[in-house]
C-alpha cells in the first residue's frame, strides 16, 4: 500500500471536477471547517475505487486544487458516514460509482468562489482580529446569514452583539443556500446591512451547501459559526420563512431594499420564456411568430425567437431525430432561453419537444435563471396536422421515407403541465395568439394593453 509520501509525488492520481455541492464542501474543508468530505467518484476516474488511497479534485477548468486522502470508501447505496448523505442517497447497491471519504490538503490556492476577495478562513479572521500582538482574547460573534437582514433583525443583532469585541457576518452562499435571493445579492445585502451596524461587522461569505435535512443544516451552521467565533443565531432567519417579495420590502432598511428591488423586478420585467410544444404542422411556428410580432409592436420588451426549424439550421445543425438528438436539441434551446431570461428578455420557443422530461428540464433551467416559464401546448390533433401537411413530411413518413416521424412512428408525450392548450383546428391565429397574450397579461408578465402607451394587442 502506498504511503502518503509516495503519493505526494504521484503525478497520475485519478482526478476530476467534483459536483458543485462537493466543491462547496471542499472549500469548507480547505478552510479547516470540515474535517473531511465525501465525494462520488465517476467510474472512469476510479476503476478500482475500493483500493484507491488518494485522488486529486479539480476546479471546473480541470486544474487540481486539492488532494483527498481516502480513509473510507463505499459503493453507492451503502452509508459512508455523515459527511455528505445527499450525494449517496437513493443509489442502487452495486452501482459502479464509489463514495470516497477523507481529509483534504490544498494543491494550490483556490481562485474562485462568491465574492472571492471577501473570503477569509477562520484562522485568517482570527489573525486579522487579534492583530500581531495576540495579547488578550478577542470576543467574536459569528452570525450565519441565510437571507436578507430586515430592520427588526438588525436591531436585535445590534443588541445581542453589543458586548462583543467584533462581529463576523457569514452569508451562506453554498449550493441551494440563500433563500429568495442570489448568492451574490445575499453578500451585497449583508454588506449593506453591516454598514448600518455600529460594530461594523466583517462580512465573510461561506460556501455552506444546504442539505435536505433541517437538523443537519442547523448542525453545520453551528459548526461554521463556531469556527469563526461564538455562534449567534438570528432566530427568525432560520425558520424557513418565505423569500422577500416585492410587497414586503418596507421591512428592510433602505440600502437593503434598494438592492432587493434591483434583483426582484416586477413581473412585467422578469425574464419570460413562452414555450410552444406540439406536433409538426400544429401551428406552433405561426403562433410563435405572431406573438413575437405582437411583443415587438408593444415595444416594451426584447424578444428572441427560437423556432424549431430555425434552431435546427443554426444551434442544432447536425442533430437528427433520435431521442438523444431531440433531447440535445431541446436542451440547447432551453439553455439559450434560460440565458435570455437571465437578462430579463423574452424568449419564444417553438420546437416539437416531444418528451415531457426534457420540457421539465427546460422549465427548471429557466426558473433557475430567475425567469418565468410558460408552456403552451398547441394541441391540434394529428389528423388535422396530417391533413394540412404543408411540408409534405407526413406523406413521406407514411410512405416510410422518413423514419422516427413524430406522431407517426415516434412518440409525442402530451403535456400534463401546460399553462394553455390551443387547438388551431378550432381557433384562428388571432384568437389563439390573444389567448396567449391574455394569459401573460393576467399573470402580470405583460403590462395591460395601453397602460404604457403601447398598443398591447390586436
Ligand atoms: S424536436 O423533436 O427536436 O423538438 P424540432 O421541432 O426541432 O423537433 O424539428 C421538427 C421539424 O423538423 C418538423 O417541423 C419537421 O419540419 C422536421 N422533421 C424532419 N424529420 C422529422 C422527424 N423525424 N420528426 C419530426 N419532425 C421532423
Amino acid at each position: 500500500m502506498n504511503t502518503r509520501a509516495d503519493l505526494e509525488s504521484a503525478a497520475d492520481l485519478p482526478s476530476w471536477a467534483p459536483s458543485p455541492r462537493e466543491y462547496d464542501d471542499l472549500a469548507l474543508a480547505l478552510d479547516g471547517i470540515l474535517a473531511e468530505i465525501t465525494v462520488v467518484a465517476p467510474p472512469d476516474a476510479v476503476p478500482a475505487a475500493a483500493g484507491v488511497t488518494a485522488v486529486d479534485l479539480t476546479d471546473l477548468e480541470g486544474t487540481p486544487v486539492a488532494r483527498l486522502w481516502v480513509t473510507r470508501s463505499a459503493p453507492l447505496g451503502r452509508p459512508v458516514g455523515p459527511a455528505d448523505p445527499v450525494s449517496t442517497a437513493g443509489s442502487a447497491p452495486g452501482a459502479e460509482r464509489w463514495a470516497l471519504t477523507g481529509p483534504v490538503t490544498p494543491l494550490r490556492p483556490r481562485e474562485d468562489g462568491v465574492f472571492r476577495h471577501l473570503h477569509r478562513s477562520p484562522s485568517q479572521v482570527r489573525a486579522d482580529l487579534t492583530g500581531d500582538t495576540s495579547a488578550g482574547t478577542v470576543k467574536v460573534a459569528a452570525v450565519p446569514v441565510d437571507g436578507p437582514l430586515d430592520t427588526a433583525t438588525l436591531n436585535r443583532l445590534a443588541q445581542t452583539t453589543a458586548a462583543y469585541d467584533a462581529v463576523v457576518l457569514l452569508p451562506l452562499v453554498g449550493l441551494g443556500s440563500p433563500r429568495g435571493v442570489s448568492a451574490h445579492t445575499l453578500v451585497r445585502v449583508t454588506a449593506a446591512a453591516a454598514g448600518l451596524l455600529p460594530t461594523r461587522p466583517l462580512v465573510v461569505p461561506v460556501p455552506l451547501a444546504a442539505r435536505s435535512d433541517a437538523d443537519e443544516d442547523t448542525a453545520l451552521r453551528l459548526l461554521v459559526a463556531s469556527a469563526y467565533g461564538e455562534p449567534v443565531e438570528l432566530a427568525d432567519h432560520s425558520d424557513g420563512g418565505d423569500p422577500p417579495t416585492w410587497t414586503d420590502l418596507g421591512r428592510y432598511p433602505a440600502p437593503v431594499a434598494d438592492l432587493l428591488r434591483a434583483e426582484h423586478p416586477p413581473a412585467h420585467r422578469r425574464g419570460l420564456v413562452v414555450f410552444f410544444t406540439g406536433l409538426s404542422g400544429s401551428g406552433k411556428s405561426t403562433l410563435a411568430r405572431r406573438l413575437h410580432d405582437l411583443v415587438l409592436e408593444r415595444g416594451d420588451r426584447t424578444v428572441t425567437m427560437l423556432d424549431g426549424d430555425v434552431v435546427r439550421r443554426m444551434l442544432s445543425a447536425g442533430l437528427g431525430f433520435s431521442r438523444a438528438d431531440r433531447e440535445a436539441n431541446i436542451a440547447r434551446i432551453g439553455f439559450v432561453a434560460a440565458e435570455v431570461a437571465r437578462h430579463g428578455g423574452v424568449a419564444i420557443c417553438a420546437p416539437i419537444a416531444p418528451y415531457a422530461g426534457t420540457r421539465s428540464d427546460v422549465r427548471r433551467m429557466v426558473e433557475a435563471a430567475g425567469g418565468v416559464f410558460v408552456l403552451v401546448h398547441v394541441s391540434t390533433p394529428l389528423a388535422e396536422c396530417e391533413r394540412r401537411d404543408r411540408k409534405g413530411l407526413y406523406a413521406k413518413a407514411r410512405a416510410g421515407l422518413i423514419k422516427e416521424f413524430t406522431g407517426i412512428t415516434d412518440p409525442y408525450e402530451v403535456p400534463t403541465d401546460a399553462d394553455l392548450a390551443l387547438d388551431t383546428s378550432h381557433l384562428s391565429v388571432d384568437t389563439a395568439t390573444s389567448a396567449v397574450v391574455d394569459l401573460l397579461t393576467a399573470r402580470g408578465f405583460l403590462t395591460a394593453p395601453g397602460r404604457d402607451g403601447s398598443p398591447g394587442r390586436p
